[in-house]
């Protein structure tokens, strides 16, 4: 059984193809952001005129045929409306021209089970942070079984937080490695640190960071910025780590890439006997892979959905969505 699942949820265009749980294929474009950030209309427009060539690389490069793929995954949401519009769009016709199944993906989920495949986790407590996205996540039983959020941020997602200080002190590419970069030669100056319980906040430290760039080095003010949303997630993911009782933590998603976030939270791993994973960089990125994975497990568990209303949701929330598998 083979799956092909396309992800269209911000500025990446992905096709991928699994196999049984295996990854044939996965392949992204990315549209350029420079130090510009998004504007979603430009965004879908790149989708769009990259949808065949997408989809045709991960045909050739999991050497199957159109003939093979026996169900299609999309991103539902959430994401930008425009963008997961045209990822929507490309999965339905195809899906109708082959008459196989739709199969909406929650972009949250794929990312976390994409890691939990990787690591072969049963039941983890998962630290989910990219660009629009924060929270502290893990299975539940109860109503039905998803994925309950713990904790989560109270504002902006931290990615978001990192790339919007980037912009804002010039960088180039303006995102979270380059900020990163700059921080290796820093020292701690004091920032506003915000956990209420197991949420958080990060504008109030977004806005100070900005200002300090007035008199403070840059290296200080990112190793700072870095080291203040870091220890946050950190007391949060620790905090609901202890409620749970929960022995595996997963990272996931874009700034699962941070290698001081992965460092830091390993330290709280070994200081409770709890065991940490995180998927490859290739997979922690918005990719097609995880949704098409998600999208088999799906139709595994008898999840069909034969119906073209699925659409696209901007707000589709993870803690919405059945576990069925
Ligand atoms: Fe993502």
């Amino acid at each position: 059984m083979a799956v092909l699942g396309i992800e269209s949820s911000a500025h990446t265009f992905g096709a991928g193809i699994t196999e049984k749980g295996k990854i044939l294929a996965n392949e992204v474009l990315m549209f350029p952001i420079a130090g510009k950030g998004m504007i979603p209309a430009k965004v879908a427009d790149f989708h769009s005129k990259n949808v065949a060539r997408a989809i045709n690389a991960a045909i050739r490069k999991a050497k199957v045929t159109a003939s093979d793929i026996d169900g299609i995954g999309y991103t539902k949401g959430p994401g930008l409306g425009p963008c997961l519009g045209i990822g929507y769009l490309a999965a339905r016709t195809l899906s109708g021209i082959y008459r196989v199944p739709l199969l909406p993906v929650n972009h949250g989920v794929a990312h976390i089970e994409i890691a939990r495949h990787a690591n072969r986790f049963r039941d983890p407590l998962a630290l989910y942070v990219s660009g629009g996205n924060s929270q502290i996540v893990g299975l539940e039983e109860k109503p039905f079984r998803h994925y309950h959020i713990y904790g989560e941020t109270l504002d902006i997602g931290v990615g978001n937080m990192i790339d919007s200080f980037a912009r804002a002190a010039k960088m180039n590419p303006a995102w979270g490695s380059t900020v990163a970069k700059a921080a290796e030669s820093g020292s701690y100056i004091q920032m506003p640190y915000t956990v209420k319980g197991m949420d958080f906040t990060f504008t109030g430290l977004l806005t100070n960071a900005i200002s300090q760039l007035k008199w403070q080095s840059v290296g200080d003010v990112a190793f700072s910025l870095q080291e203040t949303a870091f220890s946050m997630l950190c007391e949060a993911t620790e905090r609901a780590l202890m409620l749970t009782n929960k022995r595996e933590l997963l990272v996931c998603g874009g700034v699962a890439q941070s290698k001081r976030l992965r460092e830091m939270l390993h330290a709280v791993c070994m200081a409770h006997g709890i065991k940490f994973g995180y998927a490859p960089n290739e997979y922690n990125a918005d990719n097609g892979a995880m949704i098409a994975l998600v999208a088999e497990k799906m139709l595994g568990a008898g999840q069909r959905r034969h119906s073209i209303k699925q659409g696209a949701s901007q707000r589709y929330r993870i803690d919405s969505v059945e576990i069925a598998w």
